[in-house]
C-alpha cells in the first residue's frame, strides 16, 4: 500500500467515510485519530504515538495486540486457505473449535452455530428459539421478552429485543413486538424501590409478564449480570438466578447474550457462572477470537438441535447462514485464544488484577461528580452526575462522558463512554502497573472536566 501522510488520510476519511455511532458533523471538524498498529495493550497511531487500549478495541481484545501465538495461528492458516464456505462444507479448525467451545460452555449446551458478529449471534438465537417452537408444534409461542436498557446489536431482530431509546426508538416501525421488563438498574430503579428491601421486584415483573402471556412466550432474552451498552448496569445479587428459574417455571427458553461478558471479562469464563445459570441458548462474539477477527457463535442444547432434525421435505431445516460463517482465519485465532486461556490460566491470573481495580476505584467513587461505580470483574462503568445527592444527570448536550474521554486521550489512553458512563474495559492482559496508570489518569480527567464550570459544546 502506498504511504499516505496523516493529512492525506484524514482528508480522505472525512471525504468518503461514515463511521459507526458517530455524529459525522463533529467528526469532520475534529483532529481524528488514525490507528495503524498495535503492540500488547497499546494502539499506535500513524504518527507513532502510543495509547493504552482502555476499552479493548470495543470490548473485544483479550490478550493484547500482536500476540505472538495468535498472530502465528492466523499466519499458518493463511498459508492453507483464507476462506471456504461452511454451507455444505466443513473445515478442521471449525470442527476442533466447536468441541473446545462446548468444553468450556455452561452445562447442557451441546451445539455450536457460527456467525460473524454479536448481532448475528443474537439474531440467530431469536430465530432458533422461534423455529424450535414452530418445529415442535407450538407456533403460538412467538413472543420475546427482554429488558429495558438492553442492547443486543444493531440488526433488526437484535434491535427488536433491545431497549435503549436513543439507539432503538427511531426504528420502531421496523421492529417486531416484544414485551419489556424493567431494567435491574438499582441506582435509578424504574419501580422506585430500594435494594434489597425491594425483594427483587423487577424480576417478579418477568414472572407477571410470563404468567399473563402463558403459553405464548418463546424466550426470555437477557445480558447476564451486566447490561453493558445500557450503561454497565450490574444486576443485583440473585437477579439472574431468579430470572432463569422463572423462565423455567413457565417453560420459556432462556437466551443469554454473553457477547460482551464472555471469555473472562467478568472474572469468570462466562458471566452466567456467577449465579450458576445454564441457558438454553447462548450468544458469544467479541472475545471469542481474542478480538482479532469477526467471529461469533450461538450455542444450543441438544434438545433444541433435535427439533430441527427431520426429512428434507418436512422443512425443519434452520434456513440461515452467512457467507463468512466460520471463517477459517477467525477460527484459527479463536483456537489460539482458547489455548492461551488454558495454558496461561488466564481466569486465575486475572483475580489479583480485579482486586487491584476494585481497590483503586474506591478513590474515584469519592469524587464529587461520580454518582455510582459499577464493576464486575474487568468491566467497569463510572456514572457521572451533575448532583451526587439528587443523582441529577448532566444535560445530554454537555457530552460530559465524551469530554472526559477526550481529556484522557491527551494523556495517551483510549476510552469510549456510554453517554455519561465512563467505561473501563481493557484487555485481560493489562498489567497491574497499567491498571494503576489507567485509574490515576481517569481520576485526573474526571476532575479536570467536572470540577470546573461545564461548558456547552
Ligand atoms: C451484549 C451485546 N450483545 C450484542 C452486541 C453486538 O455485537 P456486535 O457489535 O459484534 O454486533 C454487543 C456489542 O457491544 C453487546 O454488548
Amino acid at each position: 500500500m502506498k504511504r499516505y501522510t496523516y493529512q492525506q488520510l484524514s482528508s480522505i476519511d472525512k471525504s468518503y467515510l461514515w463511521h459507526p455511532f458517530t455524529q459525522m458533523k463533529s467528526w469532520e471538524k475534529e483532529e481524528i485519530l488514525i490507528i495503524e498498529k498495535g503492540s500488547g495493550n497499546y494502539l499506535i497511531d500513524v504518527n507513532g504515538k502510543r495509547y493504552l487500549d482502555g476499552v479493548a478495541s470495543l470490548w473485544a481484545n483479550v490478550h493484547g495486540h500482536r500476540n505472538k501465538k495468535i498472530d502465528g495461528a492466523v499466519d499458518n492458516q493463511l498459508k492453507k486457505i483464507a476462506h471456504s464456505t461452511f454451507l455444505g462444507l466443513s473445515h478442521p479448525g471449525a470442527i476442533i473449535l466447536s468441541r473446545m467451545l462446548i468444553d468450556i460452555a455452561p452445562d447442557g449446551l451441546k451445539r455450536v452455530f457460527y456467525s460473524d458478529s454479536g448481532a448475528t449471534a443474537v439474531e440467530i438465537a431469536i430465530k432458533i428459539a422461534l423455529q424450535y417452537w414452530f418445529n415442535t408444534g407450538k407456533p403460538q409461542r412467538h413472543i420475546f421478552v427482554s429488558l429495558n436498557n438492553a442492547y443486543h446489536g444493531d440488526t433488526i431482530g437484535s434491535v427488536s429485543v433491545g431497549g435503549i431509546g436513543l439507539f432503538h426508538s427511531t426504528y420502531k416501525p421496523l421492529l417486531f413486538k416484544t414485551i419489556k421488563a424493567p431494567s435491574p438498574y438499582c441506582y435509578r430503579c424504574e419501580l422506585g424501590l430500594v435494594y434489597p428491601s425491594c425483594k427483587l421486584a423487577c424480576v417478579q415483573k418477568i414472572d407477571e409478564i410470563l404468567a399473563r402471556n402463558e403459553g405464548r412466550v418463546a424466550a426470555l432474552v437477557l445480558e447476564p449480570m451486566i447490561q453493558a451498552a445500557g450503561g454497565f448496569i450490574t444486576s443485583p445479587h440473585g437477579y439472574l438466578k431468579a430470572a432463569a428459574m422463572i423462565a423455567k417455571k413457565h417453560n420459556v427458553l432462556l437466551i443469554l447474550d454473553e457477547v460482551a461478558t464472555g471469555f473472562g471479562r467478568t472474572g469468570k469464563m462466562f458471566a452466567c457462572e456467577h449465579e450458576d445459570v445454564k441457558p438454553d441458548i447462548m450468544a458469544v462474539a467479541k472475545g471469542i477470537s481474542a478480538g482479532y477477527l469477526p467471529l461469533a457463535a450461538t450455542f444450543t442444547t441438544q434438545n433444541i438441535y433435535n427439533a430441527f432434525l427431520g426429512e428434507y421435505a418436512e422443512k425443519k431445516t434452520f434456513y440461515h447462514g452467512h457467507t463468512y460463517t466460520a471463517n477459517p482465519l477467525a477460527v484459527a485465532a479463536a483456537i489460539a485464544n482458547l489455548e492461551i486461556f488454558k495454558k496461561d490460566k488466564i481466569i486465575r491470573q486475572l483475580q489479583p488484577k480485579i482486586r487491584l481495580l476494585t481497590r483503586g476505584l474506591k478513590k474515584i467513587a469519592a469524587l464529587e461528580h461520580v454518582g455510582q461505580i459499577r464493576q464486575l470483574g474487568m468491566m467497569t462503568g463510572i456514572e457521572l452526575v451533575l448532583d451526587k445527592k439528587t443523582k441529577q444527570p448532566y444535560p445530554f448536550e454537555h457530552r460530559t462522558g465524551a469530554r472526559v474521554c477526550a481529556e484522557i486521550r491527551k494523556h495517551g489512553i483510549i476510552l469510549r463512554p456510554l453517554d455519561d458512563v465512563v467505561v473501563l474495559m481493557p484487555p485481560l492482559s493489562i498489567t497491574e502497573q497499567e491498571i494503576l496508570r489507567l485509574l490515576a489518569e481517569v481520576e485526573k480527567a474526571i476532575r479536570t472536566v467536572t470540577e470546573k464550570p461545564t461548558v456547552k459544546t
